[in-house]
């Protein structure tokens, strides 16, 4: 029987028997016990993603093993269909025990209609000290904690095939600028490469685009963070939205109906040859057993070599959840080193945590260990959910939507620059990236 509706039962059946006594009638009705259970929303469901959370779930299983834990994943890359559906339950009262949730802006709405605890307890000082300060910070809101990151995603990153690359001559080190990479993709066109770049979904494009705002510049995407671009004619806005209409023409034409998991295993497959995604794309390169630096590779998205580009996945305790002691393990088991040592070399992230056992992790992520300690700038992904308000996020996704099918760049920016200026009370944070 799903836990709440056992709740619910024994509830009932509590109230007729002290009904019962009240009127002096004799009932023995017995109250089942509540189960032992955890259950957690998350939108971990490509093949890389759920062997990943399996594994996390599994270090959970071994210290808690008459823990019942009931996964309620939901399908959609990023969360954009999981949001819809958590966000009316949790503000309904009907949370479950945690779920997944991007540091920053993401939790604000919860935290503003007071439906999460604060677990200050659980940031202890062996956290404190494991947990770099510019993520800790993002886990927090007025002073106080209210999740736990469970890993530190990097979402500038171009993934490419191997193969395609050498075959043409072309060398990903030196495509540092744009118009290095799009010269390299008019040389995998000639060579026969009708789409070198593969894109997917709309989250994709606006994920896509992210990265162009933040190849113009930290400075201009710390502006763009903190809603002061607001100019339709801004020429920094302009030129990204330019680099995004020429990468556009190396684009395959199925974009809108491919899932994020779904275009990165075109390079796979030879189909294409490049990917901008976020690093939970190694999952799918990881369980396709592809070895990195031999089938395929990376490096930063042409501009952005100095920053990294922050997506960072968290749990929390909801206020009134049917099994809070689990809810509690369960964010215990998130923050620990061996729940982060199991999770994250699958999913591609590094971890949380910077005592982290390395040895544990592939080539791709010990590269990335050492880039999130050698780079001048990180910056907070906003199609993520921590950069900016979630109202902005949600609307971008609807610009860029629009954008890659009519490329019509000032329409694009007026209703991007608009849309700032209307929600401008809602950018409560002010970043400073540099
Ligand atoms: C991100 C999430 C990652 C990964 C990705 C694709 O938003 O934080 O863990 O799952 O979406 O679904």
């Amino acid at each position: 029987m799903e836990p709440r509706i056992k709740m619910a039962l024994a509830i009932i059946l509590t109230a007729i028997i002290v009904g019962g006594i009240g009127i002096g009638v004799t009932v023995i009705v017995l109250t089942p016990p509540e189960a032992d259970a955890l259950e957690i929303y998350h939108w971990w469901t490509s093949g890389g993603e759920k062997a990943a959370v399996d594994a996390l779930i599994a270090v959970f299983q071994t210290e808690y093993p008459d823990v019942t834990v009931i996964q309620s994943p939901v399908t959609g890359g990023a969360g954009y269909t999981m949001m819809g559906i958590i966000k009316p339950l949790v503000l309904a009262g009907e949370a479950p025990d945690a779920f997944q949730m991007h540091a920053g802006y993401e939790g604000k709405p919860y935290f503003d209609a007071d439906l999460l605890e604060s677990i200050d307890h659980i940031w202890d000082e062996d956290l404190k000290a494991a947990v770099p300060d510019v993520v800790e910070s993002m886990n927090m809101f007025n002073g106080h904690y209210y999740s736990v990151p469970v890993n530190i995603h990097r979402v500038n990153v171009v993934w490419y095939n191997k193969d395609l690359l050498d075959d043409n001559g072309i060398d990903p080190a030196t495509l540092t600028t744009w118009s290095k990479f799009f010269a390299a993709c008019d040389t995998l066109k000639l060579a026969g490469v009708t789409n070198p770049v593969q894109m997917g979904e709309t989250w994709t494009a606006a994920h896509t685009f992210e990265q162009f705002i933040a190849s113009v510049g930290i400075d201009f995407y710390e502006d763009w963070i903190n809603g002061e671009v607001t100019s339709a004619t801004d020429t920094k806005l302009l030129e990204a939205f330019g680099y995004f209409e020429t990468y556009m023409s190396y684009v395959n034409p199925d974009h809108a109906a491919l899932t994020w998991d779904d275009a990165t295993k075109r390079l796979i497959t030879g189909d294409g040859a490049f990917n901008i995604m976020g690093d939970w794309a190694n999952g799918e390169f990881f369980i396709a057993n592809k070895t990195y630096g031999v089938d395929y590779g990376t490096f930063a998205v042409p501009g952005t070599g100095a920053m990294y580009g922050l997506c960072i996945d968290c749990f929390q305790h909801p206020r009134g959840v049917s099994h809070p002691t689990n809810s509690e393990r369960w964010l215990k088991i998130v923050a620990s080193k061996a729940g982060q040592d199991a999770f994250n070399p699958i999913k591609g992230s590094i971890a949380a945590r910077t005592d982290a056992d390395t040895t544990k992790y592939g080539a791709y992520q010990k590269a990335a260990i050492i880039d999130f300690g050698a780079v001048t700038y990180m910056f907070p992904s906003v199609v993520h959910g921590s950069g900016a308000p979630e109202a902005f996020k949600v609307k971008l996704s609807a610009i860029i939507s629009s954008f890659v099918t009519n490329l019509d760049e000032s329409a694009a920016a007026s209703a991007l620059t608009s849309y700032t200026t209307q929600i401008s009370d809602e950018y409560t944070k002010v970043w400073s990236l540099d």
